[in-house]
């Protein structure tokens, strides 16, 4: 009996320690750099049951925004279906993905502005041009999914998808390009991890 009393009173403890009592059983410590490294993963089945506020998208754009970009150009900008009609029609537009994503309560389109990065006075600076408003739009987009992580949310960064249908949608100008949309939620099922090449065949010391 009194064993039971103390695991009882061991749960209780460990309960108050490490969640916050909200309906999402939120983890309330930061995990480790590392295991947010570690512990990311790209996520294609989400708790459908699990909801993401505006509020916390707003504060994973915000840690996307200190991003680095050429010249502090910021080229990335965000357009984020977290409405239902919304979400319905971007499922429409992400080809085979439809399925894994289909229980995400936000899909957030990354575009770039061309002709900023990688720019100066109008004029392309080297043979990149608007390689580098993608490059730091996938600096903005993996700040996003680690910060995503390190909330406890999962993430899945899709490049199939339909950019005119998006274009449409959303009325994204023009003169920005349509990068990856990326699915936010919560994990319904461990990811693996998928191999990654020996560290040797990606790196070369002189
Ligand atoms: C630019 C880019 C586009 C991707 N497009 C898709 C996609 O359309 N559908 C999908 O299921 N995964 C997509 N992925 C996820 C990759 O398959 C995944 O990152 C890779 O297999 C490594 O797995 P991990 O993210 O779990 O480490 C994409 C990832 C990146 C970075």
């Amino acid at each position: 009996m009194t064993k039971k009393i103390m695991f009882g009173a061991f749960m209780a403890l460990l309960m108050t320690s490490c969640y916050n009592g909200n309906s999402n059983d939120k983890v309330t410590s930061s995990p480790s750099f590392d295991e947010v490294l570690t512990s990311r993963r790209s996520v294609r089945n989400y708790d459908a049951s699990k909801k993401i506020t505006e509020a916390e998208v707003r504060d994973l754009i915000k840690a996307a925004q200190e991003a680095p970009s050429w010249a502090n150009q910021q080229p990335t900008k965000y357009y984020v279906a977290i409405s239902e009609e919304k979400l319905a029609a971007v499922q429409d537009m992400v080809g085979g993905n439809k399925e894994r994503i289909k229980n995400a309560p936000v899909l957030i389109v990354s575009t770039f502005e061309r002709g900023k990065s990688g720019f100066f006075q109008g004029n392309q600076t080297n043979e990149v041009g608007d390689g580098w408003g993608a490059y730091d739009n996938g600096l903005s987009n993996c700040y996003l999914i680690l910060k995503a992580r390190a909330m406890g949310f999962d993430t899945l960064i899709m490049g199939m998808r339909e950019a005119d249908k998006l274009r449409e949608l959303f009325a994204i100008p023009e003169g920005e390009t349509i990068m990856a949309v990326i699915a936010l939620g919560y994990r319904a099922e461990e990811p693996n991890r998928p191999e990654r090449k020996n560290l040797d065949e990606i790196v070369k010391f002189f």
